[in-house]
């Protein structure tokens, strides 16, 4: 499905059956340029792949092996990690990707159909943007954004260039996950005014801040993109960014942008809501990483609640009110009026009724990867299981409890329940929150954020009300020349 053999296609097809496109797409009530776009699906789809250390690994096993589809390039700023991907590639189907450092290289390349693209968070929306603008399809690992305001561009962008966009949330194509999500929203446990998200797992110290260097093989102007260039003050130079803000969003972002996800997914909600609190902080031990690893989010959408936990210290899972059976560790609890649904894993749902009792399960796989590069054969972005409205949606919400929690004040831990007084729920989070903290042995004297109580227009996404000023500038970044993602008006 390369573009210069489309174009072949193009040449002969324009001929033939242009008009009958158009009149087809008139009646299908679809762009013309769409249905000229349909993909055949015994064309081969290549794609590149962006960011190979981690996450990216799971990208080439997922596409190394699948019918029609090519792995045509590496791309890591890494040369050494980009390598090593290269030479399982070549080992495992006899076929040498290409590589390149620079991704605006590999974007001159026009027999390149797509880029899924599982770099460090601070470069996912430029990433997407310059891929889509490119003329590429992308798949985009989450949080879709580093900010709220690149993460609208994005999906801007995707609808411009009628691209196809998926988000890296996998558990929007597991079976179990969606079934369960459609009895939530369907009424199966009464009335939800209530998700809380869990995202309970363990983070160690990443070890003293310093100043270290890049690896020897890494281009570290390249990596820094967006972020200015500053010096490393982490021990361990890849992955460990998840913990400073200038490249990451903390477990919110990491780990929690799943949870965050289902969580709104399965509340049926669609903008950003009405306010945001959050507090908590790095607390246990002290180490170069900056992100809060014990955080409380609450996010309100009129009657509705959506309550976000992180906890990086040890923690038991958190059950369905008077369950004795397993709950849920990283995953999401729903309570309705007329029981409860649990999320223990990305592909399962477990119902409770108001006593504890279990009554159904849902379970079940999916192929994430299977349903983008179906969309690209049909250029139909509403086949996406996560197309990227939603993971837009859902990574700003992550980012909006961040900001919220970096505007916020330092108080004693103890202090913060006086501000929660009057709202029986925020206390109860809380109580367990301070709990928590004591079985880690945590002083509650020790300072934490109790963040700013933020008002917003959640459809305009932008901050409203008497702390906007000092909450919308961090709605976006600086950028750093050449890696700008575009204002609104230039895409
Ligand atoms: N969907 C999932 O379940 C899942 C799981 C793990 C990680 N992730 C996401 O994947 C992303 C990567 O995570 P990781 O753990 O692999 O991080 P990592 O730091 O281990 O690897 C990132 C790689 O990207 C490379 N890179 C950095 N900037 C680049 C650029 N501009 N162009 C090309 N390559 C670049 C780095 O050199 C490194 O090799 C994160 O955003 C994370 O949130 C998703």
């Amino acid at each position: 499905m390369s573009q210069q053999k489309l174009s072949r296609r193009e040449m002969l097809e324009r001929s033939m059956f242009a008009t009958a496109a158009a009149v087809a797409a008139q009646h299908a009530n679809l762009p013309v340029a769409y249905s000229q776009g349909v993909k055949s699906p015994n064309e081969t789809i290549r794609v590149a792949i962006t960011g190979v250390n981690g996450r990216g690994g799971s990208h080439v096993s997922e596409l190394k092996s699948r019918s029609n589809t090519e792995i045509a390039a590496i791309i890591d700023v890494d040369e050494a990690v980009g390598q090593r991907a290269i030479a399982g590639i070549e080992k495992d189907t006899g076929k040498r990707p290409l590589f390149f450092t620079d991704i605006r290289k590999a974007l001159e390349d026009k027999s390149i159909d797509a880029v899924s693209v599982a770099t460090p968070n601070h470069w996912h929306s430029l990433a997407a943007i310059w891929s889509m603008q490119a003329g590429k399809d992308v798949y985009v690992e989450k949080p879709v954004s580093h900010n709220v305001s690149e993460g609208r561009r994005c999906v801007q962008v995707a609808r411009k260039y009628k691209k196809i966009c998926q988000t890296g949330t996998q558990s929007r194509s597991e079976k179990g996950m969606r079934e369960a999500i459609e009895f939530v929203r369907n009424g199966g446990i009464g009335e939800v005014k209530l998700a809380r998200g869990l995202c309970y797992k363990r983070r160690g110290a990443i070890g003293p801040r310093g100043t270290y260097e890049p690896p020897k093989t890494l281009d570290y102007d390249l990596w820094s993109g967006p972020a200015p260039i500053k010096p490393v003050t982490r021990p361990k130079f890849h992955y460990d960014w998840h913990w400073q803000w200038e490249y990451g969003n903390g477990d919110l972002g990491n780990q929690g942008i799943h949870q965050m996800d289902i969580a709104r997914w399965g509340l049926g909600v669609s903008d950003l809501g009405e306010s945001v609190l959050s507090y908590g902080g790095r607390l246990g031990y002290e180490d170069a990483g900056e992100t809060g690893n014990t955080q409380v989010c609450i996010h309100r959408y009129g009657d509705k609640r959506l309550v976000f936990e992180v906890r990086g210290l040890e923690t038991p899972d958190l059950k369905a009110p008077k369950s004795d059976a397993e709950g849920a560790k990283v995953g999401v609890i729903f309570y309705g009026s007329e029981g409860y649904m649990v999320m223990p894993s990305y592909s399962s749902g477990v119902v409770f009724d108001l006593e504890g009792k279990m009554v159904k399960q849902f379970k079940g796989g999916g192929d994430h990867f299977g349903n983008f590069l179906a969309a690209c054969r049909s250029r139909n972005h509403e086949e996406l299981n996560a197309d990227i409205l939603e993971g837009h949606l859902s990574s700003a919400l992550c980012h909006l409890g961040n900001i919220s929690y970096r505007l916020g004040e330092q108080l004693p831990v103890k202090e913060i329940a006086k501000k929660l007084e009057g709202d029986a729920e925020a206390l109860e989070t809380f109580g367990r929150f301070s709990e928590h903290l004591v079985a880690n042995k945590v002083d509650l004297d020790s300072k934490a954020y109790f963040g700013l109580n933020l008002t917003l227009d959640g459809k305009a996404e932008v901050f409203t009300g008497p702390n906007a000023d000092a909450a919308n500038p961090m709605l976006t970044r600086e950028y750093r020349k050449p890696y700008v993602v575009p204002a609104e008006k230039d895409v």
